[in-house]
């Protein structure tokens, strides 16, 4: 099939280039010039493992192209996904511009019959006021179009293989005939797919990101139950996870959620059924609890330093998640200024993220390695759970710093082998770090 992918970020390249895999003719086309010549020159705007040789070959193979004229790119394809951005607006609920304007495009360019899917994370109701903007703005009045909701569930980090063999595929529409399109699109992936009304799929989206930030919350205030009464969450975490009822993933406790997606879809859903008279007050409760543990972090941190102004503090990792570049509501950002502003100096290592980061967090100085993070450090923070932190030569790291404190935000390594190596280990809802009395989730 002849499809278009509009936004070429995080989702728009790797669905364009997943198409393109399975043997359609695709062509991203984005509104930044920049990030179109870079794509062009088979340089990735973004990092995502596994990404750029699928997208090299699939150049190559002539079946896979990037413009920045959305004009030229509608005309010649028969579906058109708008995979653009939908930021959080000043009033909690997701700001349709981009794709308003995307719609507005697809208006003025829809010649014969087009399939237009939103692939994009927005609010219910968004299908049908998609689908009047591109009829406000219709030339070809002979032209047709349907509107189908397929919303994205992919990962970052894992992006390329979720798309290539995603757990399920939703399909949003009010037109059998669009639906059974984008089935037949999909049907090489074998996957399984519901097929619902337009609202219903918009629906499935928020409220999947919704309840996976509530299991996050969930185990968060759990663990710091824990940490009060000297149980071990990560051990409590696995032993509910067996139950095949609750499950073993997102039962992490830690920094909490972050990325482009959690905060801003839970935000948008408490708009959303506010407006609609609905309270969902578990959502204010989850919202409230990532937020209170930064600030337990950050109070642990103090407690440890003292005086923060002058400290030294190495940092492992910055991305809101190992496995990308993405710092959009990284835990780190709010984390790191914090201790800056007090007059910390800050050294961080990671893999991927240093880059943006540093347009995020003034001050930071880059790291080379976990090594040179360490140096001369009072404290160690872990913000980002890489795999490359996991088996570090812990003599080494120990023999850099000024003082061997590791303070975890990720809970990555085991009690008794930090403990034997010598280090002041704390981290998150595990036993040798009672929470600091007088303060709960609930505080
Ligand atoms: N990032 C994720 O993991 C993820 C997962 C599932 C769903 N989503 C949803 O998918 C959507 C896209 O997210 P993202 O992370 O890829 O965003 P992004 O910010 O990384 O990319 C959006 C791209 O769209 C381009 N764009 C904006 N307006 C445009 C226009 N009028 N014409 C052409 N290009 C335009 C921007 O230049 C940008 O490159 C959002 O609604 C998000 O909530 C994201």
């Amino acid at each position: 099939m002849y499809i278009a992918v509009v936004g070429t970020g995080y989702v728009g390249i790797p669905t364009g280039v997943c198409l393109a895999e399975l043997g359609n003719d695709v062509i991203c086309v984005d509104r930044d010039p920049l990030r179109i010549e870079k794509l062009k020159r088979g340089k990735m705007p973004i990092y995502e493992p596994g990404l750029k040789e699928l997208l090299l070959k699939n150049v190559q193979a002539g079946r896979l192209s990037f413009t920045i004229h959305l004009d030229s790119a509608i005309e010649s394809s028969e579906i058109i996904f708008i995979a653009v951005g939908t930021p959080q607006a000043d009033n909690g609920e997701a700001d349709m511009s981009q794709v308003l304007s995307v719609a507005a495009d697809i208006g003025r360019n829809l010649k014969g019959h087009k399939v237009v899917i939103n692939k994009s994370t927005v609010p219910v109701g968004s299908g049908e006021l998609v689908g009047r903007r591109i009829r406000e703005h219709q030339v070809d009045k002979e032209a047709s179009f349907d509107i189908v909701s397929n919303p994205e569930f992919l990962r970052e980090g894992s992006a390329v293989s979720d798309t290539m063999k995603p757990e399920r595929i939703i399909i949003g529409s009010d037109n059998n005939a669009a639906a059974e399109k984008v089935v037949q699109l999909y049907k090489p992936l074998n996957a399984p797919v519901l097929i619902t009304d337009l609202r219903t799929a918009e629906m499935i989206k928020y409220a999947s990101n919704s309840f996976l930030a509530t299991k996050i919350s969930f185990v968060n205030a759990i663990a710091n139950l824990c940490e009060r009464i000297g149980a071990d969450v990560t051990t409590v975490a696995r032993g509910m996870g067996l139950d095949s009822r609750i499950g073993p993933l997102f039962l992490n406790a830690g920094l909490g959620y972050g990325g482009s997606c959690f905060p801003k879809d839970v935000k948008a859903l408490i708009a959303t059924a506010e407006r609609n008279g609905i309270e969902l007050s578990i959502l204010r409760e989850v919202e409230r609890i990532n937020i209170y543990q930064r600030e337990l972090f950050l109070s642990k941190i103090r407690e440890k330093l003292g005086i923060v102004s002058g400290k030294r503090i190495g940092v492992l990792g910055l991305a809101f998640k190992p496995n990308t570049d993405d710092m959009r509501e990284a835990p780190s950002v709010p984390i790191l200024n914090e201790l800056i502003a007090a007059g910390a100096v800050a050294c961080a290592y990671d893999p991927m993220a240093f880059e943006s980061a540093s347009s995020m967090i003034t001050g930071l100085i880059r790291a080379a390695d976990p090594y040179e993070a360490a140096l001369d450090a009072d404290v160690l923070l872990i913000l980002t759970e890489w795999n490359e932190f996991l088996e570090l030569d812990f003599i080494k790291l120990k023999e850099r710093m000024h003082k061997p404190v590791i303070i975890d935000g990720r809970n990555i390594y085991d009690i008794e082998r930090m403990s034997a190596y010598g280090f002041d280990y704390i981290s998150m809802g595990r036993p040798g770090n009672r929470l600091l009395q007088g303060s709960t989730a609930g505080d």
